[in-house]
């Protein structure tokens, strides 16, 4: 590209950002592969269904004796594929839901849900770690100047925020407004579950009129939480207390693609209005085949099977690491305070962020011991919260988890050990690696 004025903004911005530490770049694809030899602590392939031999027959099956099997040729609104239809059919049935409405992806939906459903004069109120798409959706609706965060997972800074709008908008009082509530049944980045049952109470006590609706993202909980992996909705019994719930195909299910499970009304409206429906090609008819098949493993049962062993290796990696963070300063290494606390309310999660204030340096060394967990921080955590986030999957195996607890524990010793001899950590110690933003505002 020849030099010019866009070519020096763009490339100030990207220095800045080198210079911020906060440049993103793609990861090596031979360290981010599922067929790399590297213990895979990173990719949210939860039930390891990506190199599943089983799923794979199945798919190959099922696409051979498909009808259509290549492009869906246009967006749904021109072209309704059978097989999108039958797919949506299938999983208004599975999940217990008025109906069901495919979209490209999980960030097409709640782009295409937020940026649409909220009227004029409504509100949105989400958790402060909400999703970048939940974001991107308000900014493009008619309630982009009425949105408000509440702090995560907290129901105290939840009501305190619903009883100061009801404050200040009579319509909210009066019902001819509405309140959205965005949360994740399971967050990304910290692996807490929201408290789903205490957010309905709390909605349904400050807006008994029924204008306060609750959406709920399982991006993370699908084909993992619940019957049959029907997530934390499901878990809890909440299904005909939520208006809309994602359930996303690219996570657990190895596939791609994701569902909204909502009313008949806020289906057609959304084939009306929602943007990243409307103005794009639909899933191809292999993608549709793919999730199909992964359906089918939670309907056998055989995710089940794996959600088990999954939720297995996560309890005891957290066990097992532990105690041998006591005598370690926790700013170097340690668990978030809802794992330390051994709460047995809440089930496992697959998502163990390791606490770290050196979390470049900590995955580096981890990689060169053969294990891929990523480096996280701000933006895409708040600032002072940088971590590893460990993902866990089904087929980790507890020697595996031992290997990355063992290898996490001596790199913080070996850090300790130089800071005691005034010596500079040299690089085996890890002084570089690739921080990933996924959630990030910026
Ligand atoms: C909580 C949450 N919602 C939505 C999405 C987007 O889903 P998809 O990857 O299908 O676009 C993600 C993916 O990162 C996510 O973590």
């Amino acid at each position: 590209m020849k030099d010019s004025a866009l070519t020096t903004k763009l490339n100030a911005a990207l220095v800045s950002r080198d210079e911020r530490k906060i440049r993103r770049r793609l990861p090596d694809p031979n360290t981010s592969s599922s067929n790399s030899t590297l213990i895979d602590f990173n990719s949210n392939d939860y039930l390891s269904l990506s190199t599943s031999e089983l799923l794979r027959k199945r798919f190959l099956k099922k696409l051979n004796d498909a009808p259509d099997i290549l492009g869906s040729g246009g967006s749904r609104l021109l072209v309704n594929g059978r097989a999108h239809s039958a797919l949506e059919e299938r999983l208004a049935n599975f999940f217990g839901s008025e109906t069901a409405l495919l979209f490209n992806s999980g960030f097409d939906a709640n782009v295409g849900f937020f940026s649409c459903i909220p009227q004029s004069g409504d509100v949105v109120v989400y958790d402060e770690y909400i999703h970048a798409s939940v974001h991107d959706g308000i900014r493009a609706s008619r309630s982009r100047d009425a949105q408000y965060s509440f702090l995560h997972n907290s129901i105290p800074s939840l009501r305190q925020v619903l009883t100061k709008l009801r404050h200040e908008r009579p319509g909210l009082v009066s019902g001819t407004n509405s309140l959205f509530i965005a949360v994740e049944s399971l967050y990304s980045m910290d692996g807490t579950f929201a408290p789903l049952s205490e957010i309905v109470d709390l909605l349904e006590m400050t807006f008994p009129n029924g204008n306060g609706y609750l959406v709920v993202d399982e991006a993370h909980a699908t084909g993992i939480y619940g019957p049959q992996g029907r997530g934390r909705v499901a878990q809890l019994g909440l299904e005909t207390k939520v208006l809309a719930r994602l359930h996303t195909f690219g996570k657990a299910l190895a596939a791609t693609g994701a569902v909204i499970l909502t009313s008949t009304l806020i289906r057609d409206y959304l084939l009306n209005y929602a943007r990243s429906l409307i103005y794009t090609t639909s899933l191809s008819f292999s993608n549709i085949v793919a999730a199909d098949c992964s359906f089918d493993l939670l309907v056998d049962g055989t995710a089940q099977q794996l959600a088990a062993d999954l939720l297995d290796v996560s309890s005891y990696f957290v066990n097992y690491i532990q105690p041998r963070l006591a005598s370690i300063p926790p700013t170097l290494l340690s668990l978030p305070a809802h794992l330390a606390e051994n709460s047995t309310d809440v089930p496992p999660s697959p998502i163990i962020p390791i606490m770290t204030s050196q979390p470049r340096p900590l995955s580096a060394y981890l990689l060169a011991l053969g294990m891929n967990a990523r480096p996280i921080t701000w933006p895409t955590v708040p600032k002072g919260k940088d971590r590893v986030r460990v993902c866990l999957h089904a087929g980790n195996t507890r020697a595996d988890v031992e290997k990355l607890a063992q290898g996490a524990i001596r790199w913080a010793e070996e850090i300790m050990a130089d800071q005691r001899m005034g010596r500079t950590p040299p690089e085996s110690r890890g002084q570089t690696g690739d921080v990933v933003f996924l959630q990030s505002k910026l």
